[in-house]
């Protein structure tokens, strides 16, 4: 790639991520700014529980959405980030902090967001800056998954807006300089980069109707907004639309590394020795199953001996909606599979319902993607040592209440010592999303995508943390990391990924 074109393709990227962290932070920026957080902030730093205790509302939502602001460089937020550390606005915080007023607006931008997204139409007028992403996103995201306009690129791609849909947007990706309206509209190349990151929107955007509720979440009644008991539909997520997204992701960026570590386990044994099956904790769409079957039979030994020796593919889902669409594709692809309910909180519920399926719960592989964060959070049951000041959290419960960096790891540790027991004979290989402190987010500004993913992921009560922390507490709940694999750094300027296959001592 020539440099031009480099430099062109990191400048939209800055331009995307900011965007990606108004959709994030908008009304969450509109409900603080409304509760009086900011005026507070701008008097001069001060504890962050001495901040909590003045603004009222659910703790631990409200210390979320003011990490959030930590990582985009606008809250100043040191580690450890418990009780005593000092908030205050960074100087970029107090600039920003003047135009404060149009995140009234926020909620009715997420709105015609959701109207976009349904081909309504009808963009709000105000669509810059922090509000960019809700209109920009949603045309992107048309264009991305028209087969017949993605066909024309690289030429310049000619676009009829409103057969496209994404008419209503033409000011605001005009504004971007992604579109050029004269003489006959057509994307700019800097449009066409942003169409091919356009995957990028579905993550944020498929949590518009947590976004919608944000100020109820902070401040008002949280647990009206949640939904997450099995075999009920969610209502703060797209499911069907973050899924898709994952399953995106697996293709694009974590097959080649998790398949490292999968192949690796089937070619090191003779056929008697290898797992009978793989078991996706959080199969999400089966997207994850469905290749790693394609590349065990495709290329291992193992593909020429399922006659003798055959593998089945096990998909475990909490959410309903996802556990189908899961069912319907590994059938569709004609692999041996099961699908079962199940949570990544309760392995041995998941090792009697394998065993009624006749499958031997320890002569399985367990993997997982992105799900270990998001089991539910317990007091932990030990006081293990921390590893060094936990630069994790804080987060919040589901009731809004406030959970310690320091109490999460150790639920961490907790929840690696109940997978212990099933994991002996293949060990589990997991996939994890992990966020990383203010200071490096800050640092990697305009490549990472921390903020945005860290706010989402704390409001809905996923437990990111940073890569080493995560490898920490296996090691603490007496599991061994036998390989490890980290992604990101080139990409986003920091750690992102994690790839480990975790085992138990011989
Ligand atoms: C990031 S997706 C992974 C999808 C799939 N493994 C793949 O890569 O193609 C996470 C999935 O885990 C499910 N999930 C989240 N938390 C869960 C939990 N506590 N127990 C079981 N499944 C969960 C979600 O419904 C979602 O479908």
């Amino acid at each position: 790639m020539d440099a031009a074109l480099r430099r062109l393709q990191a400048a939209v990227w800055t331009q995307v991520c900011d965007q990606l962290d108004g959709i994030a932070g908008a009304t969450a920026i509109a409900a603080l700014s409304r509760h009086g957080v900011f005026d507070r902030l701008a008097r001069g730093p001060l504890p962050r529980d001495v901040l909590l205790d003045a603004v009222g509302g659910n703790r631990g939502f409200v210390a979320v959405a003011l990490k959030g602001l930590a990582l985009r460089g606008l809250v100043s937020f040191a580690a450890p980030f418990d009780g005593e550390a000092e908030l205050g606005l960074t100087a970029e915080g107090r600039q920003w902090a003047a135009g404060l007023a149009r995140y009234a607006a926020a909620p009715a931008l997420v709105a015609a967001a959701g109207r976009l997204l349904r081909g309504e139409g009808g963009a709000p007028p105000d669509a810059s800056g922090d509000f960019a992403g809700f209109v920009a996103g949603p045309a992107l995201l048309r264009l991305h998954d028209d087969e017949t306009l993605r066909r024309f690129a690289p030429e310049p791609l000619p676009v009829d807006l409103e057969a496209a849909g994404v008419a209503a947007a033409a000011a605001c990706l005009d504004a971007l300089g992604w579109l050029e309206r004269t003489p006959v509209p057509r994307l700019t190349p800097a449009g066409r980069l942003a169409v091919l990151m356009a995957p990028q929107y579905r993550y944020p955007l498929s949590y518009l109707p947590l976004l919608a509720g944000v100020e109820t979440l902070l401040f008002g009644d949280p647990v009206a907004l949640r939904d997450r008991r099995e075999d009920e539909a969610e209502s703060h997520v797209d499911r069907a639309a973050d899924i898709r997204f994952s399953g995106e992701v697996f293709v694009r960026s974590s097959a080649p590394a998790f398949f490292g570590l999968v192949l690796a386990r089937f070619d090191a044994l003779p056929p008697e020795s290898q797992p009978a099956a793989i078991v996706d904790m959080g199969c999400g769409d089966g997207t994850l199953l469905i290749e790693t079957w394609r590349a065990i039979t495709g290329r291992t030994a193992r593909g020429g001996v399922l006659d003798r020796f055959p593998l089945t593919m096990i998909g475990v889902e909490y959410s309903p909606e996802a556990r189908a669409i899961a069912e319907r594709r590994l059938a569709e692809a004609g692999i041996p599979h099961r699908t079962l309910p199940g949570d990544i909180g309760d392995p041995g519920r998941l090792a009697r319902d394998l065993g009624s399926l006749g499958v031997d719960p320890l002569d399985v592989l367990h993997v997982s993607k992105s799900v270990i964060h998001n089991r539910s959070f317990t007091p932990p049951r030990s006081a293990h040592p921390l590893p060094g000041a936990v630069a994790a959290g804080p987060f919040a419960t589901s009731d809004g209440a406030l959970v310690e960096g320091s109490d999460l790891w150790r639920n961490l540790v907790d929840w690696f010592a109940l997978w212990k027991p099933w994991i002996g004979r293949h060990g589990m290989i997991a996939i994890e999303a992990h966020t990383v402190s203010p200071e490096i987010a800050v640092a990697c500004r305009g490549r990472s995508m921390a903020a945005q993913l860290d706010l989402l992921h704390g409001l809905s009560c996923q437990y990111l943390i940073p890569v080493d922390l995560h490898l920490a507490a296996a090691t603490a709940a007496g599991l061994v990391v036998a390989e490890s694999v980290r992604t990101g750094e080139a990409t986003l300027g920091h750690d992102y990924a994690s790839f480990t296959r975790f085992t138990v001592p011989a």
